[in-house]
């Protein structure tokens, strides 16, 4: 019964970690089509940044998404973007 269970546990933890890999990525690839027009990623890193929290750029995100970008984001997409943005630039 042991190993069994080790090899499903393992198979469940990797396939956990390479969703979250993809999501990051996907943010990315999301991001970079749509979010470029106006600012670059400066803005985010810039000393003075608005955004304090998860909460706030998660308002920012969809402020800037579905007004300037018209990005027409699923909420799995959107997240994906908070995501990329909070692991490269945030940090919360
Ligand atoms: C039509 C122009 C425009 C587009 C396109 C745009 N933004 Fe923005 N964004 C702005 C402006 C203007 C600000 C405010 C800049 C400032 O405060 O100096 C801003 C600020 C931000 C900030 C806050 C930066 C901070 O101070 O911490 C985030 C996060 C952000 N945008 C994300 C996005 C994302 C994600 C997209 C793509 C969906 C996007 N933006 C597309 C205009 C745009």
């Amino acid at each position: 019964m042991k190993p069994v269970f080790l090899i499903i546990s393992l198979i469940f933890s990797t396939s956990v970690i390479a969703e979250e890999k993809t999501s990051v990525t996907h943010g990315e690839q999301l991001h970079n089509d749509k979010c470029l027009a106006c600012h670059t990623t400066q803005v985010y890193s810039r000393d003075d940044r608005r955004v304090k929290t998860l909460q706030a750029l998660s308002n920012q995100v969809n402020n800037c998404m579905k007004g300037p970008a018209k990005a027409e984001w699923t909420e799995i997409e959107t997240n994906s973007v908070i995501n990329y943005l909070n692991q490269k630039f945030y940090k919360f």
